[in-house]
């Protein structure tokens, strides 16, 4: 009977779209950094032309304010917060809720790697 309602249950899924909506809600902010190009600028723990994620989770907490100001950031690009070379804008090719995804991805590497 449990198993009859699994099978159900994934055929229910696969008909209605649900699995795939799991499927990406599971993708995770890193593979989200990297699908969107952001680790070909920045890595987790090493500045490469932008600065280190954990540098980065560091620096900021991670409150509503520091969420909305790093969401605009990564959207519109800028300069001047760490150094002279600027950040182009990722609007286009990434969701809000994926940036605030990669965002609470980025503060989890300071979680996991206290200094
Ligand atoms: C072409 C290289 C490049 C790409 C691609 C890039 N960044 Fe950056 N990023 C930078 C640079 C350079 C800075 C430093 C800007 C500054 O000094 O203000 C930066 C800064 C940041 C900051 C800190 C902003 C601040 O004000 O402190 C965050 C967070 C960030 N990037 C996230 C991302 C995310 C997420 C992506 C992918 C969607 C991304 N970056 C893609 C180069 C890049």
């Amino acid at each position: 009977m449990v198993r009859l309602i699994i099978v159900l249950q994934l055929i229910i899924g696969t008909f209605t779209g649900l699995n795939s909506v799991r499927a990406s809600e599971a993708i995770g902010g890193r593979e989200l950094a990297k699908k969107n190009l952001c680790l070909g600028c920045h890595s987790e723990t090493k500045k490469v032309v932008g600065p280190a994620f954990i540098e980065v989770a560091k620096r900021y907490d991670n409150s509503p304010a520091s969420n909305k100001y790093l969401s605009t950031r990564i959207k519109e690009g800028g300069v001047g917060a760490w150094g002279a070379i600027p950040m182009p804008a990722n609007k286009n090719n990434i969701t809000d809720n994926e940036v605030n995804e990669v965002i609470q991805w980025i503060f989890s590497l300071n979680r996991q790697k206290p200094s």
